[in-house]
């Protein structure tokens, strides 16, 4: 059927979509500064939603401290037969000081860690950006800022994370154990990942390990050195993990896909946030058999929860995500990211990407005025003012 038949059929639609997609995202705000960024996220996506004519349905749940304080259980089990069933899953973040002093297995952090292992979400990529309006907030000297776009995939849902923790008597003391843990199978499904994303890029994978020491490394690298026959096309590198946390600060650009275990992907993403400028600024999928879970890789920021101050772009990129990767909406995924960019271009920024010259706003001003950057961009708007 031509295009001009489907608008006529559906004339309220949005930009040329012929059937409402309907959706049905759970919300997990969680603590701190979670519910504030994730206001701003929901804002954005019914702006997308009525732009592109989509029928987004949001339920939230509770999940993480404020779910200890209502039940006792940091994932209530109402929770997570929500995520179960969702299209896709936004989660804020959870905890803060007040759940501290609560035994490991039942901290906000627990909750975190169970809902990742329930819904088997073995793959998390976390991407790092660096945004050319935000070069000056790098640590990196100016030449070393440019052209750094790294796909990190972490494996999420093993290694001494899901080991045994154990604690024992020691005539010091105590003696504490945590056990880390691979399977070939836990290896090979995270690197067929990281290897098919390194195809889609630039066809550059390193490999980040420790296996001049560990066992389970060891492990690692040999199955994904294996892998690489059956992925001519990608190059493939190891680096030990010391080395690569140097080479991040020293040549960033070097790298395209790095794929890497557990733990050393928590602490590898999170230098790698400092290198774009704010942790506050980076996105992140978490994916396995089922729906998918989208989070800002910041934590929950006690401090600033409350303020306004809080910057939401993490949390607004990783809806943007949800959007590209669970949903194959591209265009709608790229209206929102654009929209930031020029934002950003443009001087507006939270307090903590603020340099001199540009304008400090707080997280609901900003996400006010990326509705307003998206909406110059709208074709609807555009067709109501033109009374199309
Ligand atoms: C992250 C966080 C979590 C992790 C914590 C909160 C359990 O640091 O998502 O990077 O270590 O995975
Ligand atoms: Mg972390």
């Amino acid at each position: 059927m031509p295009d001009n038949k489907r608008t006529q059929r559906n004339p309220a639609s949005a930009r040329d979509k012929t059937m409402t997609i309907q959706k049905k995202i759970v919300l997990l705000p969680g603590d701190g500064i979670g519910p504030e960024i994730m206001r701003a996220a929901v804002r954005v996506l019914k702006e997308c939603a009525a732009e592109f004519g989509h029928d987004f349905q949001f339920a939230e749940f509770p999940f993480g401290g404020c779910a200890i304080d209502a039940t006792g259980d940091p994932l209530p089990s109402e929770t997570l037969s929500a995520c179960k069933t969702a299209d896709a899953i936004l989660l804020g973040a959870a905890g803060g000081p007040k759940w501290d002093s609560v035994p490991l297995p039942k901290r906000p952090e627990s909750g975190l860690l169970g809902l990742r292992k329930a819904l088997g979400l073995y793959i998390n990529l976390r991407p790092i950006d660096l945004r050319a309006p935000l070069y000056g907030l790098s640590p990196l000297r100016a030449d070393r800022a440019k052209d750094v776009h790294i796909d990190f995939v972490r494996e999420l849902a093993g290694d001494i994370y899901f080991g045994k923790h154990n604690v024992e008597p020691d005539p010091s003391g105590e003696r504490a154990t945590d056990e880390a843990a691979y399977t070939t199978a836990e290896v090979e499904r995270v690197a067929k990942y990281a290897f098919a994303r390194a195809e889609s890029r630039k066809g550059r994978l390193a490999s980040v390990d420790k296996s001049n020491v560990l066992t389970t490394s060891q492990l690692w690298r040999r199955t994904v050195t294996r892998m690489a026959a059956d992925h001519p096309n990608v190059k493939l590198e190891h680096l030990y993990v010391d080395n690569a946390a140097m080479q991040l600060v020293l040549a960033p650009a070097q790298f395209d896909v790095i794929v890497t275990s557990n733990m050393f992907g928590d602490i590898l993403t999170d230098l790698g946030a400092a290198l774009a400028g704010s942790i506050g600024l980076i996105p992140s999928m978490s994916c396995g058999p089922g729906p998918s879970l989208y989070e800002p890789i910041h934590g929950s920021a006690p401090t600033l929860a409350g303020k306004d101050v809080a910057n939401p772009v993490g949390m607004i990129l990783s809806a943007a995500m949800m959007l590209r990767e669970s949903f194959s909406m591209k265009r709608e995924a790229e209206w929102i990211e654009s929209a930031v960019d020029r934002l950003f271009a443009g001087g507006v920024r939270t307090p903590d990407t603020v340099e001199p010259g540009t304008t400090k706003v707080g997280c609901i001003e900003f996400g006010e005025r990326l509705c307003a950057e998206m909406a110059a961009t709208s074709q609807r708007q555009q067709r109501v003012k033109s009374g199309a």
